[in-house]
């Protein structure tokens, strides 16, 4: 039994398992976290023009167990996303739509870095998980089985006034209601709850489902409709058998997705973290049912180290059990990695025992048997499934956020975002020091080329160096390479490091090695 298993068992505190958990993984953060690529300079290089800085955290009053959000306001995150790159708001030129979000050429590259990262562990590094892709329009029948046309849904309440509609748990006053209090028709009455827009009355609630819905082929007629999936989950279960076989594997073992799924939220908001049409990384790791709550409790802190593994403060990240009542109609135990967001402590990843629902429902509807042969014990049975399910937005949205600093430069404000390299947008930019001069543009054109073979490397001679290198800083590119008169004589260029700014020179031809060796440094 590990250490966090038996506290976990010794207690049922979620203060105690967070703060035991973050003491592990302090730790052990060495071997989690990747080492910093400049805490050793390069040999032979030398070092100058060291930027003097001052790291000035989030200023807020918070309680003494509450670690603070990584930036006081959100409106940070969400100005720096649209104005260098990352995030805009879908059809912004024709007023935008509600919840839903584009990522522009940085932050395709940060999500796609998240999906990688999450495909590695999940995934290249493990030999029993194997990947899907499965479609995003299902049979019909499929939602009905597993639950989600009959209990997919939101508790709704409107005001009868000005006609907005609110997910009631979403209410001041309503935050802690169970399930059964929630659908009760005299909750609003009793605990007088109005409408936080106008003060106007609220109706009873009702249940509203989340699913979209569309019609497939030509005639839209009830027989044609479809939902559009939301969860990447079903798309495995179908898919159970097919994998199994044809991967030849023995229990235990998972299937790892990474796709969209979509929601029609009631109440969206801040900015991507709750969204109509979003991704997700699931992984859904089918064993033996006695060995179900064992595997939930090993998967719990390995998800969460990945998040630690991958740059994220572990003070921000905490594990939160699903009560009872709380609990989705598919599972039979939840448990909720949060992270300290600017607006609080919230879902970042579920990591859900579903047992034998799945499985059990579809092979009860199709027919078609979905129990596994043990050939070892010669036992029959419908595999449980522990589900581990991320958010590929949030996730992208949570090592932005904790990646953000501020710092005091010489009097000037430095904004760094402080990425894992393996996760940064771009990893190295190509800065003339004179942009007039051909002969170190085309050095700097040959030497980004040679760069881009392997990574991605950017150039940029838009500005003055010091801007540049701010500019690269409040994208999270871990280094510059800068190309100067004396490269033209001595054949060596400057290397600055985004975190410590430290400069080394070295020679031109070992700029792509020793970068690449860094990255890969980042990556273990
Ligand atoms: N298959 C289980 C499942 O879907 P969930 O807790 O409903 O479980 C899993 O969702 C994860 O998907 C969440 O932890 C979150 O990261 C992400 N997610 C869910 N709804 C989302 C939304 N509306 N916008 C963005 N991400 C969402």
């Amino acid at each position: 039994m590990c250490s966090y298993h038996a506290m976990m068992t010794a207690s049922r505190s979620a203060r105690a398992w967070h703060h035991a958990l973050v003491r592990e993984l302090r730790a052990g953060l060495s071997s989690l976290r990747p080492p910093n690529p400049f805490e050793k300079p390069f040999a032979g290089g030398s070092t100058a023009c060291a930027e003097e800085t001052a790291v000035t955290a989030a200023k807020t009053t918070m309680p003494a167990d509450d670690p603070g959000p990584s930036v006081a306001n959100l409106d940070t995150i969400v100005s720096l996303s649209k104005r260098r790159g990352f995030i805009f708001p879908s059809s912004e030129i024709y007023g935008g739509i509600n919840a839903v979000w584009d990522y522009g050429q940085l932050g395709v590259e940060l999500k796609n870095n998240v999906k990688r990262a999450w495909w590695r562990a999940m995934v290249q590094e493990r030999t029993d998980i194997v990947g899907l892709d499965a479609s995003i329009i299902m049979a019909p029948q499929v939602w009905v089985t597993s639950g989600h046309v009959a209990n997919f849904t939101d508790p709704l309440v409107e005001c009868t006034t000005c006609r907005r509609r609110y997910r009631l748990d979403e209410l001041p006053g309503a935050e802690n209601l169970t399930n059964t209090e929630l659908m009760d028709p005299e909750v609003v009455d009793r605990l007088g709850l109005k409408c936080p827009a106008d003060a106007g009355p609220l109706s009873a609630p009702r249940r509203f489902n989340l699913m979209f819905k569309t019609y497939m082929g030509p005639v839209e007629e009830e027989a044609a409709q479809v939902y559009l999936r939301p969860e990447t989950a079903q798309g495995i279960y179908v898919n159970f058998r097919n994998v199994r076989e044809t991967a030849r594997k023995k229990l235990p073992f998972g299937i790892a997705q990474i796709g969209k799924a979509f929601r029609n939220e009631i109440s969206p908001g801040n900015f991507v973290f709750r969204m109509r049409e979003f991704e997700q990384m699931e992984m859904q790791y089918f064993v033996k049912p006695e060995t179900a709550a064992t595997t939930f409790e090993e998967w719990m802190p390995r998800r969460l180290a990945w998040y630690v593994r991958y740059g994220v403060t572990p003070e921000r990240l905490r594990f939160r059990e699903h009560r009872p009542d709380e609990l989705a109609h598919y599972a039979k135990k939840a448990v909720d990695i949060e992270y300290r967001f600017p607006f609080g402590w919230k879902e970042l990843e579920g990591i859900h025992n579903r047992g034998d629902w799945d499985l059990g429902r579809h092979q009860e509807a199709t027919g078609e048997n979905l129990e596994y042969f043990d050939p070892a014990t010669e036992e029959k049975y419908v595999p449980w499934i522990v589900e581990t399910s991320a958010g590929g937005d949030r996730a992208a949205f949570t090592f932005l956020i904790d990646a953000y600093r501020e710092e005091e430069v010489r009097g000037e404000t430095r904004v760094v975002l402080a990425f894992n390299p393996d996760l940064a947008p771009y990893k190295v930019a190509v800065l003339p020091l004179l942009k007039k001069r051909d002969e170190i543009v085309e050095k700097c054109h040959a030497l980004r080329e040679d760069l881009a073979q392997d990574t991605m490397a950017v150039y940029d001679d838009t500005a003055a160096i010091g801007k540049l290198y701010r500019r690269q800083d409040e994208i999270g590119t871990p280094w510059c390479v800068t190309i100067d008169v004396d490269s033209l004589e001595d054949g060596k260029a400057t290397i600055r490091d985004r975190d410590s700014m430290e400069q080394i020179r070295v020679d031109l031809s070992q700029v792509k090695p020793l970068i690449l060796e860094r990255l890969a440094k980042a990556r273990a």
